[in-house]
This record gives structure tokens, C-alpha cells and sequence, in this order.
């Protein structure tokens, strides 16, 4: 192996130490807790097991948790609702509603509906926007790639300059990660599922962002040596070997990658743990925007 391995799990746990500390700062010094509030609509089993384990985050730092959990068949107004009740409810600092939707629920409507200063998501409209916008700045940025930038400056990898190279488009990483990477100053292409020599755009790249989903996509051919890796990917993939009968790779292929690669992320124990460290500071965030006001 070449490339120096970024330990995600670790760096996670150095940012939710500090978080941890902030915690305790401000119960101490103003007497006030942050507090999350989930929604989740559906049974979907992973994310039920992601909202878990943001609650069992929350608990470990301090930070007061409320779940709500609704049957999958819950209307749009209904979800909505109770979207508009914990704007209103003054012990909740952050709104989570876990993405994806059941598919007769309008997500924009209902991602729109959360305050701006509650958005610990970093989803709405305003914020997506102000991330967009040069000179401007939003409230929350989104947690995954939040994630992803913290995990390259850490690990004392330089954007200025750099030529970046996200592969995948979603709302969720792909999009919010192409407009951190240009405000930190790097040189940023996307590409997606219909890009044309892939490879060859990946070849050209300082920094890959890999989140487009598709297992042991990124091969050690395509990765220009020495090149920063950072891969969003969780998928499952047949090992009888694993008592569960899977395993859960990135979308890039570890082995061949690190021969060529400068630094990269390992799956799991890369950019998964960091996601759920921004959405702990995010929360912090939001309470103190809430603090400043009281
Ligand atoms: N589903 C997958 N990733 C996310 C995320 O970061 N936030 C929410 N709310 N849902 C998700």
C-alpha cells in the first residue's frame, strides 16, 4: 500500500469530542441543551438503522434526541405538520427528516417546510442556494460532504488550485460537494452516470469525490498517482465468506486504488462516520443561533 489511509473513524471521533465539549460549554455557561428531532416516515431498514444511530450519537454527546416515526402510508399534510410543530417547538434546534421519502410524498414541499435556522440538514432551497452563491454562506452545509471536507483538510490536503473531480450528481452529496470544493478554491468537474471517458476525466484529477453508487467503479487504472480518494459509496455485495452473506464496499476498488493513490478512504470507517459527526455539529450550530437570539 502507498497511498496514507484517512481514517474517518477516527477524525470523527476527534470532532465529536470537540462537540462533546461544546456541549458541556453551554449547559455550563447558559444553562441550555441542544436538541434534535428526527422524522422518519416508513420502515425502510437501513434508514431506520441510520436514525438509530444518530440518536445514539446525540445521547453520547450531550445532545437531547426526539424521534418521530410514522407509519409508511402518512399523508403528505400530515408529515408536513409535523414538520410546521417542531419549527414551533422552542426545544427543537435541528429537524432531520430521513431522505428518501415514501413515493407519494412531495420531498421538496416538504424539505421547504423546515425554518432555515432548523435545516441541520443543510437541504433547503435558501441554504443549497446560499452554498451556491460566491460571497454568501450558508446557515448548515450539507453533513456528507461537510464530512468529506473536513476529512481533506485534516488529513492536510490542499483544494486551492487542485483539479477536483466528483463523480455522481445527487442533491444529497454530489451537487453540495462540486460548490464546497469551488469555494475552496479548487477546479471542479462532474460527472455522472451519461459522462463520456469517465476515465479519462477521473485520470486528470487531484481529488476524486466517488458517489454515484455503482461498487468498485473506480479502478487503480483510472486514479492519477498520488491523487487524494475520497469515496462516498456504501454497497453491498455478495461474500458467502461474511456471516451476514455481504460485505459493504465503496464505489471505488480499494485494493488496486491505494498502489496509485496519494491518500484515500477506506469502506466502511471513511466518510460514513463523518456524516453523522456534521450532523452533531450542525445541531450544536443550530442551538446557538438559537441561544444568540434568546
Ligand atoms: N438519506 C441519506 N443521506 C441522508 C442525509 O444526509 N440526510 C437525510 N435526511 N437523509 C439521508
Amino acid at each position: 500500500m502507498t497511498a496514507q489511509l484517512i481514517d474517518g473513524t477516527a477524525i470523527a471521533n476527534q470532532v465529536k469530542e470537540e462537540i462533546k465539549e461544546a456541549v458541556a460549554r453551554m449547559q455550563a455557561e447558559h444553562n441550555y441543551t441542544p436538541g434534535l428531532a428526527t422524522v422518519l416516515v416508513g420502515e425502510d431498514p437501513a434508514s431506520a438503522t441510520y436514525v438509530r444511530m444518530k440518536h445514539r450519537n446525540c445521547e453520547k454527546l450531550g445532545i437531547r434526541s426526539i424521534s418521530h416515526v410514522l407509519p409508511a402510508d402518512t399523508s403528505q399534510e400530515e408529515v408536513i405538520k409535523l414538520v410546521a410543530s417542531l419549527n414551533a417547538d422552542p426545544e427543537v434546534n435541528g429537524i432531520l427528516v430521513q431522505l428518501p421519502l415514501p413515493k407519494h410524498i412531495d420531498e421538496e414541499a416538504v424539505l421547504n417546510t423546515i425554518d432555515l435556522e432548523k435545516d441541520v440538514d443543510g437541504f433547503h432551497p435558501v441554504n443549497i442556494g446560499r452554498l451556491a452563491m460566491k460571497g454568501r454562506d450558508p446557515l448548515f452545509i450539507p453533513c456528507t460532504p461537510y464530512g468529506c471536507m473536513v476529512l481533506l483538510e485534516r488529513s492536510g490536503i490542499q483544494t486551492n488550485g487542485a483539479d477536483a473531480v466528483i463523480v455522481g450528481r445527487s442533491n444529497i452529496v454530489g451537487l453540495p460537494m462540486a460548490m464546497l470544493l469551488q469555494k475552496a478554491n479548487a477546479t471542479v468537474t462532474i460527472c455522472h452516470s451519461r459522462t463520456k471517458d469517465l476515465a479519462d476525466h477521473i485520470r486528470q484529477a487531484d481529488i476524486v469525490v466517488a458517489a454515484i453508487g455503482w461498487a468498485n467503479m473506480i479502478t487503480g487504472d483510472m486514479i492519477k498517482p498520488g491523487a487524494a480518494i475520497i469515496d462516498v459509496g456504501i454497497n453491498r455485495v455478495d461474500d458467502p465468506t461474511d456471516k451476514r452473506g455481504y460485505k459493504l464496499v465503496g464505489d471505488v476498488d480499494f485494493d488496486s486504488a491505494k498502489e496509485v493513490a496519494g491518500a484515500i478512504t477506506p469502506v466502511p470507517g471513511g466518510v460514513g462516520p463523518m456524516t453523522i459527526a456534521m450532523l452533531m455539529k450542525n445541531t450544536l450550530h443550530a442551538a446557538e443561533i438559537a441561544l444568540a437570539k434568546k
